[in-house]
């Protein structure tokens, strides 16, 4: 069981480094994070290295049984850099340049960052690959960074190339026709940048799509010069939330070991409910192999614009519950409170006050606590919610019929239904062997392959229950509306067929007691049964039998005693 955090010495005189260590040892700290953000230090100016400081650094940790999770520091480039490839800055949609100052400033697509990324972590391997402090590496930190510079649109239009073959066929899946946006030359299109009015949401899918390639492209080729160099597990860091460009799924079979790191934004149980749902989507998403909580607050809820302490003993509580769902280890950002610099106030392992405070001694405790546990065996779920990191982003689409519809909340708010009543949860795709499950929900799943439609359709046909919720199955993998009826891809499996959405600006009664909410739709019944209503009589919740299984569908937000009463139906 691993447990430590992000250690930046380089921020701290070297007499300060032997009090880390005293204090890590007290706190039975066995791993790490170590040069997240060290680019500048390491190489000071183009090509010439530092590293007599990362040196001592590994060698003391070693020296105290101390583990080291070692980055590569290429999600924060040196302001020589930046200064000397302008063009490797990242360009928002608007056509602003950054410039160094902060963090995250390259563009993933840029020649000259690749070059100086190869160059770097071909250092650190070289230097660091058979030291016996590095357990694990670290590459980059929290990929996310999406750029829309000239270098961007050329890569872009041969990753377009390759998913779409023709320019008819992109027009095609584009749906170009639509205000003349018919393109007739590769070169004519560019990245989704700052337009009159809103963009075409097939552009905008593709672009996430290609972002999250591009980045993985630049992880990848880290992760292969490491391992020429070292036998050690190599990964990188998830950030948990709604705006990163990356398909877990495909990423995840890319690394050694699932990372995430984790802030929480509520207190008392709506944080342990946020933890469960983190650590359910890493262990899925790490589909048997090994994850790990790469940093979470210490002691801190992260809410919008600050942080706000949590109550004695939440904090350890918290940890053993991302544990207990199959974390191999518990690691913190960061170990020592900053004195200066961008993230001041983020509390420490170690807090400003020093290891004479109730932060220090609440996470000592914890370190004995978990340095005495063996790694927990998760509770198999018989339950599991589907998780498309596409349809995701396809939602994000900005003209949707209202706002307000979006997946990632739609899946939170069933997992914590399911977290409530006690089930084990898993995540799967919509084109996983999903056989073993009892039941499947598929919140608000707006867009759907027709090889993943087969796939849940033999699901249900050989014994399994699904449950559909609103806005499922709507469009196509190119964004376009599936016609006839909605839910398109789903009419036949649901017995159901809806001619208009009916967006509600209150709560409905349903006839079971409970309340609708936001969302109703007029549903025709094509072979389902209404087993709730509408005031009006017409279907809220529907059951459709089909083989030996069964499908219902949910057209409605249901509360949380109304998605209780449809687990029920379905047999939890
Ligand atoms: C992220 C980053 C850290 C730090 C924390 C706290 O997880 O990886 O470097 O910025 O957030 O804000």
């Amino acid at each position: 069981m691993y447990f430590g955090g992000d250690y930046n010495p380089e921020q701290w005189p070297e007499d300060v480094w032997l009090e880390d260590v005293r204090l890590m040892r007290e706190a039975k700290v066995n791993l790490a994070t170590v040069g997240v953000f060290s680019w500048a230090r390491l190489e000071p100016s183009a090509g010439v290295c530092d590293f007599g400081w990362l040196d001592r650094v590994m060698d003391l940790l070693h020296d105290n049984d101390i583990q080291v999770n070692l980055a590569t520091p290429t999600a924060c480039p040196p302001p020589w850099f930046g200064l000397a490839h302008p063009d490797a800055m990242p360009v928002r949609a608007d056509g602003t340049r950054l410039t160094h100052g902060s963090r995250d400033t390259y563009c993933v697509n840029a020649p000259a960052y690749r070059v100086a990324s190869r160059r770097i972590a071909t250092a650190l391997a070289e230097r660091y690959g058979a030291h016996p402090a590095t357990a694990m590496w670290h590459v980059h930190n929290e990929y996310g960074t999406t750029c829309h510079c000239d270098h961007c649109a050329t890569a872009f239009r041969a990753w377009l190339r390759d998913r779409h073959k023709s320019l008819d066929a992109l027009n095609d899946a584009w749906t170009t026709a639509f205000w003349s946006q018919h393109y007739s030359a590769w070169e004519q299109i560019m990245p989704p940048r700052t337009t009159q009015y809103r963009s075409n949401p097939a552009h905008l899918l593709d672009y996430r799509r290609f972002c999250s390639d591009a980045l993985l492209s630049h992880y990848r080729e880290q992760r292969d010069i490491l391992r020429v160099h070292g036998r050690q597990p190599v990964t990188t860091n998830y950030v948990m939330a709604g705006w990163t460009p990356l398909d877990h799924w495909k990423w995840s079979a890319e690394v050694d070991l699932v990372g995430i790191d984790h802030y929480t934004d509520e207190p008392g149980d709506g944080g342990l409910a946020q933890v469960a749902f983190a650590a359910d989507l890493a262990r899925s998403w790490a589909r048997g192999k090994p994850w790990l909580l790469m940093e979470q607050g210490v002691a801190a809820m992260y809410v919008p614009d600050g942080t706000l302490p949590l109550e004695p003993g939440e904090h350890t509580r918290r940890s053993l519950e991302y544990v207990a769902r199959g974390a191999t280890g518990v690691l913190h950002f960061q170990w020592r409170a900053s004195q200066g610099g961008a993230e001041q106030w983020h509390q420490g392992m170690v807090p400003h006050a020093g290891a004479d405070s109730r932060v220090f001694r609440e996470i000592a405790d914890l370190g004995r606590t978990l340095s005495a546990l063996p790694p927990a065996e998760p509770a198999e779920a018989e339950v599991a919610i589907l998780w498309d990191d596409e349809a995701a982003w396809a939602l994000r689409n900005p003209a949707l019929p209202v706002a307000g519809l979006d997946f990632r909340a739609s899946v939170e708010q069933v997992h914590r239904g399911l977290w409530q009543r006690g089930l084990a949860t898993d995540f799967v795709h919509p084109s996983h062997d999903i056989s073993r499950y009892r039941v499947v929900l598929m919140p608000s799943l707006y867009l759907i392959s027709d090889e993943a439609v087969a796939n849940l359709t033999a699901y249900v046909e050989g014994g399994g229950a699904l449950i559909v919720s609103y806005f499922s199955g709507i469009a196509d993998p190119d964004t376009r509306v599936r016609l006839g009826g909605y839910p398109g891809a789903l009419r036949d499996l649901l017995g159901v067929r809806v001619e208009e959405f009916r967006p509600l600006t209150g709560p409905v009664a349903l006839s079971d007691g409970t309340a609708g909410a936001f969302w109703s739709e007029s549903v025709q019944l094509t072979g389902a049964t209404a087993t709730v209503t509408y005031a009006d009589g017409g279907p809220a919740v529907t059951w459709h039998q089909v083989g030996a299984g069964a499908a219902w569908y949910v057209s409605t937000k249901l509360d949380a005693s109304g998605l209780a009463n449809v687990l029920a139906q379905a047999g939890l």
